[in-house]
């Protein structure tokens, strides 16, 4: 086919498809005599796919990555745009509601220039918050050993002590039904997650982890993985049934778990669950308790691994949720691991 026959079958212009030449994602065969292009099937099929990634946004440079990269499938990149639109629309949604504030707080010609000003701040935090963060842990490096390592007690501080009683009693608290759908954010290799799809849930498996998502995915192929953050879940507003996370809350701040609970009551239905496994203490009384017994017992292992993360105080999780329209229950397994459970109210 030649090209304009070509721009028309694809509702484009002759323009464009050169364009895609120069860059490189496309090599029609070239008449040597006039300097005419001769588009085969496959060559079509090839632009036709540019075209369509293109429209979702993808930048050109990513789309040559997709068609030159062997090691990562077409369905990984489409899941790395998802969660990049998820990202902007999100920080877009942001805007707006700040604008609002604004407008209203201005509507009356009578204002304070701080409060603007705090807004805007505000809307700036977040921003970086959600682009900064940073995996300290190198999840990716984890990956493959994951399921293995925790299965070892450790030497003196046993971080996965009741790991399986805890996920099991966060399957058997949260009820779905065939058909609802349940997000694990975190989900890591999928054990908390497989739990929801035997009960016939549809899973979503959120991390921020590339290598984390494939080796969930090997485990689990009916888990939906998907790449993305606390602080912006590629998820729809009110879309899911339930919420769960085991293990995974205690990698980002104190301020910032405010943000993650807020992003999941952003894409919870009504009457939704939300269940937290995590390592936290009750509140800050037993946070010193727990430390000075492990400092007491000359065990700084302890006492280094658990500064090194974000373990919670479970009272202000639990206080956020009520003041939020949660009812909450809450387990303790151990001193440094419990579990909070939260139905969204009517
Ligand atoms: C210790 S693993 C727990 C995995 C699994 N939930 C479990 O219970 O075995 C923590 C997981 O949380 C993910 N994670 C950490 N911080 C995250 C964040 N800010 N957003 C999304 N995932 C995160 C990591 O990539 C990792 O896969």
């Amino acid at each position: 086919m030649q090209i304009k026959e070509v721009a028309d079958k694809l509702n484009t212009t002759t323009r464009t498809i050169r364009f895609y030449e120069q860059k490189g994602l496309i090599t029609p065969e070239k008449d040597t005599d006039n300097d005419y292009r001769t588009f085969t099937d496959t060559d079509i099929l090839r632009l036709s796919t540019i075209l369509a990634l293109r429209e979702i946004g993808m930048s050109v440079e990513n789309i040559k990555q997709i068609l030159h990269n062997p090691d990562m499938s077409m369905s990984d990149y489409l899941n790395v745009q998802r969660s990049a639109l998820f990202e902007k629309w999100i920080e877009m949604k942001d805007m707006i509601g700040t604008l609002d504030t604004m407008i209203a707080q201005t509507a009356d010609g009578n204002y304070s220039i701080n409060e603007i000003f705090e807004l805007a701040q505000h809307l700036k935090n977040m921003k970086a918050m959600r682009k900064y963060w940073q995996d300290k842990w190198n999840f990716d490096k984890q990956a493959a050993d994951y399921d293995q390592n925790i299965k070892m007690a450790g030497y003196r501080f046993n971080v996965h002590m009741d790991y399986h009683d805890a996920l099991a009693k966060a399957a058997e608290t949260v009820h779905l039904e065939a058909g609802d759908v349940c997000a694990d954010i975190g989900v890591g290799t999928g054990n908390l997650g497989e739990k929801f799809l035997q009960k016939g849930a549809n899973v979503i498996g959120i991390d921020q982890s590339e290598e984390m998502l494939k080796v969930c995915r090997q485990k689990n192929p009916e888990i939906d993985t998907r790449k993305g953050h606390f602080f912006a879940l590629p998820l729809l507003d009110h879309q899911v049934d339930a919420i769960v996370s085991s293990y995974a809350l205690h990698h980002i701040t104190n301020p910032e778990k405010y943000v993650a609970l807020e992003e999941m009551s952003r894409v919870l239905a009504n009457e939704g669950q939300i269940c937290i496994v995590d390592l936290m203490f009750l509140n800050e009384e037993h946070r010193g308790y727990v430390i000075n017994k492990f400092r007491n017992e000359g065990n700084t292992k302890a006492i280094e691994a658990i500064e090194d993360e974000y373990y919670a105080d479970r009272s202000k999780l639990v206080s956020w949720l009520e003041e939020n329209g949660y009812q909450v229950e809450t387990h303790q397994f151990n001193d440094i691991l419990s579990m909070i459970y939260a139905v969204k109210k009517k």
